[in-house]
C-alpha cells in the first residue's frame, strides 16, 4: 500500500539544495542542473519548482532523484539524462548518438539570418546535422518570415539522422529539410546545387587535446578531427566551393584555440572565398566561426 507523506519527507526546496551540494564538485552549474533534473522528474518547469518549493516529496521521488544525481556525478551531461536540450528557444530531443546543442552555435543562425535578409527563397545545406538543431532553427525562423526555404541535412551517422528527422517533425519543418547519409558531400544526390548557404558545425577537437569528462559521453565522430582538429574544416572548404552559388555563404564553426593554425589554412583558400572570423576573438580565443563568401 502506498505510504502517506510525512513531515520527515524532504520538500522540493530541500531536495534542490541537496542536489546542488551533491553536484557542486562536478558541475559549474550545480544549482541549475539540480533544478533541471528534479523538474524533469516531476514534470515541473523551473517556475513551478519555485512555486511548490515547500511541497513534500515521496520516497520514490527522492530515490529516483538520487539516481539521476549519481549519473550527473559520473559526468553524464544533463541533456542525455533528460533527453532534451533547448537551442534557439526551441526544445530538441537528444540522445547519446548526437552532440548536445551548444548555445554558442546560435551565432551561425544569427549570421545566416542576417545574410538571408528579406530574400523570398533560400536553398541551403547543413553539414553534420547531429540533432538537427541548426537547420531546424534556421527553417523555423525563415518560415515565420514567409521565405520559401528548402534544405538538406547531411550526416555520416544514421542514428543522428534519425534524431534530426524526429526533431524536424516535432517542429513541423520536415517537408522543408531532406536528410541524407554522406561523408560530407560524398554520396549525396538529393537536392542539386548551387546552394545559397552552407552551414556546418563539424568535429574540430584535436585528438591530442585533454578534454572534460562530459565529452566522453558524446559521439567521438562528432568531436575529434585529425590535422590538429582542422581536417573536416579543410574538407568542407574544399567541397563547398563548387556547390555554392557565386556570392553564396559558408559558415563553419571551428571551436577554440586554433586561430593561428586556422589562418594558415584559410590562406590556402583566399582565391576562392572572402573570409572573416566571427565569435570570441579575445586572448582566450574561446570560439570561432569562419564566415566565407564565395568569390
Ligand atoms: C559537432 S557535431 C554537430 C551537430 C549539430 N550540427 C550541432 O551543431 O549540434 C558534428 C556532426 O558531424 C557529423 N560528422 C562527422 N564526420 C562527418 C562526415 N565525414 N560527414 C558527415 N557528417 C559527419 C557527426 O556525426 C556529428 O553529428
Amino acid at each position: 500500500m502506498e505510504r502517506l507523506l510525512s513531515n520527515n519527507d524532504p520538500t522540493i526546496g530541500e531536495l534542490l539544495h541537496r542536489g546542488s551540494l551533491a553536484l557542486s564538485g562536478v558541475s559549474s552549474s550545480a544549482r541549475l542542473d539540480s533544478e533541471v533534473l528534479l523538474g524533469h522528474l516531476l514534470g515541473y518547469s523551473r517556475t513551478q519548482l519555485i512555486i511548490n518549493n515547500s511541497s513534500l516529496c515521496k520516497p520514490e521521488v527522492v530515490a529516483h532523484f538520487s539516481g539521476l544525481l549519481e549519473r550527473r556525478q559520473r559526468g553524464e551531461p544533463v541533456a542525455y539524462i533528460t533527453g532534451e536540450r533547448e537551442f534557439w528557444g526551441l526544445s530538441f530531443t537528444v540522445s547519446p548518438s548526437v552532440l548536445v546543442p551548444r548555445p554558442e552555435s546560435e551565432l551561425i543562425i544569427e549570421e545566416a539570418l542576417a545574410f538571408v535578409g528579406s530574400a523570398r527563397s533560400l536553398r541551403f545545406v547543413d553539414l553534420g546535422v547531429g540533432s538537427g538543431c541548426l537547420s531546424i532553427a534556421l527553417v523555423v525562423e525563415l518560415v515565420k518570415q514567409r521565405c520559401d526555404v528548402q534544405g538538406i541535412g547531411i550526416d555520416i551517422s544514421q542514428e543522428a539522422l534519425t534524431v534530426a528527422q524526429a526533431n524536424a517533425r516535432r517542429h513541423d519543418v520536415f517537408n522543408r529539410i531532406a536528410y541524407a547519409r554522406g561523408n560530407w558531400f560524398d554520396g549525396v544526390q538529393k537536392i542539386k546545387p548551387p546552394y545559397d548557404i552552407i552551414i556546418a558545425n563539424p568535429p574540430y577537437i584535436d585528438p591530442a587535446e585533454q578534454v572534460p569528462i562530459e565529452l566522453s559521453f558524446e559521439p567521438r565522430n562528432a568531436l575529434f578531427a585529425e590535422e590538429r582538429g582542422l581536417r573536416d574544416v579543410r574538407l568542407i572548404l574544399e567541397q563547398s566551393h563548387s556547390r555554392l552559388r557565386s556570392g553564396g555563404l559558408l559558415l563553419v564553426e571551428v571551436g577554440a584555440g586554433k586561430r593561428r593554425a586556422l589562418q594558415d589554412l584559410l590562406h590556402a583558400f583566399e582565391a576562392q572565398y572572402e573570409f572573416s572570423l566571427l565569435g570570441d576573438d579575445s586572448e582566450q580565443d574561446r570560439f570561432t566561426v569562419v564566415r566565407a563568401v564565395k568569390r
